[in-house]
């Protein structure tokens, strides 16, 4: 309903009536100490749907899932010759060094935040430089300080945007990436895609609850 609203095709969302939607319940205390209640329920199933090559997709996306979803799609993405977007997120405990490397290989750009690239260079082995060498670009998120864009082993720092007001940080990140996936599809550069995911994070961080922010009046250039 809501995404036909937007204007979103739900043509791929999975619909499973015996099973309750994946659910999460995150108290954050004032020092940003969180405790997570984590319900995957139908999410489970999301591997059951597949990714096939067709015309009017020309990029994707792989974010915290289904462990077998997120192996299986970046097989199907790579197989189907549409680059994609590795997000590993919250998600990415659940995989090795050498699952992280596969999934690098398979992908042409990923992104994380400062917490998980740390721990995405302790898995691998390998710097933010280093990693940076195997994908067209890495890009780690650094919340109020914007972000930096690794390309070919060059850090670009890409500065924030002064948010109007700081009232909730939750989806902070999934807005930077609306704008990452708005920009590669134009054929932007990193860097452009970056500032523009600055923005709407900005834009984000003062409005309660993750979707209640507003994009239409951004200039884009
Ligand atoms: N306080 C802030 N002021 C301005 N921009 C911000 C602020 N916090 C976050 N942003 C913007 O949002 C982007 C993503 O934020 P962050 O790095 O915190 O992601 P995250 O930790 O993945 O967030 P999430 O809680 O949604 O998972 C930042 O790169 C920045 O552009
Ligand atoms: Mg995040």
């Amino acid at each position: 309903m809501r995404l036909s609203q937007l204007g979103i095709s739900s043509e791929f969302v999975r619909s499973v009536s015996d099973t309750y939607t994946a659910q999460a319940m995150i108290m954050t205390d004032k020092d940003n100490n969180q405790i997570t209640a984590f319900h995957p329920g139908a999410m489970m199933q999301a591997h059951k749907t597949k990714i096939e090559k067709r015309a009017d997709i020309q990029l994707g996306i792989i974010s915290p899932d289904g462990r077998d979803a997120m192996l299986e799609h970046a097989e199907q993405f790579k197989h189907a010759d549409i680059p994609f977007v590795f997000d590993p997120g919250q998600g990415l405990p659940m995989f090795d060094g050498k699952e992280l490397m596969h999934f690098i290989h398979l992908s042409t750009w990923v992104t994380v935040n400062d917490y998980e690239g740390k721990m995405l260079c302790d898995r691998t082995g390998l710097s933010s430089a280093e990693l940076s060498r195997h994908v067209k670009g890495l890009i780690v998120t650094l919340g109020a300080n914007g972000c930096e864009v690794w390309v070919d082993g060059q850090k670009t720092l890409v500065p924030p945007v002064k948010a109007r007001e700081v009232v909730d940080p939750t989806g902070c990140g999934d807005a930077w990436r609306g704008a990452l996936l708005f920009g590669l599809e134009k054929g932007w550069s990193l860097d452009k895609c970056a500032a523009l995911g600055n923005e709407v994070g900005a834009r984000k961080i003062a409005q309660r609850g993750p979707q209640n922010y507003q994009v239409s009046d951004l200039h884009i250039g």
